[in-house]
């Protein structure tokens, strides 16, 4: 499925309707180079989800950020840029959030793709040549 997105309220909308069918468990990847809006992406979704607070300490916190939503679920913003590779990704024992009651949002999943669940949803965002504000985004699930 491919989306034309012109600006950043087109990609809040389209976060609205990805979050409305969010399920416990579900895991999404976030590609797209840097400053293609990967992490705008993910904070719209986690406020649709109902997230409002600060992001919980975490050990690992530029890695792997928690967050309280709606219905006990719970999200789990990660950004693998600054690992190296499947060994380093492997030890921050991030499995743990591909399960309820965690929905995980990954930025660079690049750097270990191995590691995703089958069931991950890709989400590739693209800049645009000519429009700073437009992105062109195709969402692949399995
Ligand atoms: N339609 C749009 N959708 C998303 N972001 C947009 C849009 N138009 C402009 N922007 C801007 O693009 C920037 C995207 O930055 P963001 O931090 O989300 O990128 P990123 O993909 O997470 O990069 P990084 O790889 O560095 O983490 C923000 O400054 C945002 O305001
Ligand atoms: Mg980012």
């Amino acid at each position: 499925m491919s989306i034309l997105i012109e600006n950043e309220a087109a990609m809040i909308t389209l976060a609205e309707s990805l979050a409305a069918n969010i399920n416990a468990g579900d895991c999404f990847a976030l590609h797209g180079e840097l400053g293609a809006g990967k992490s705008f992406l993910a904070r719209a979704i986690m406020r649709s989800l109902g997230v409002t607070d600060e992001a919980l300490p975490s050990p690992t916190f530029a890695i792997i950020q928690e967050y309280d939503a709606n219905d006990g679920l719970k999200i789990a913003h990660m950004d693998w840029y600054r690992l190296e590779d499947v060994m380093d990704v492997d030890n921050l024992g991030v499995t743990e959030f591909f399960a309820a009651p965690w929905v995980s949002l990954i930025e660079w999943s690049e750097r270990a793709p191995e590691l995703l669940p089958q069931s991950t949803t890709h989400i590739y965002i693209e800049l645009d040549d000519t429009d700073i504000n437009t992105r062109h985004i195709r969402i692949e699930k399995p």
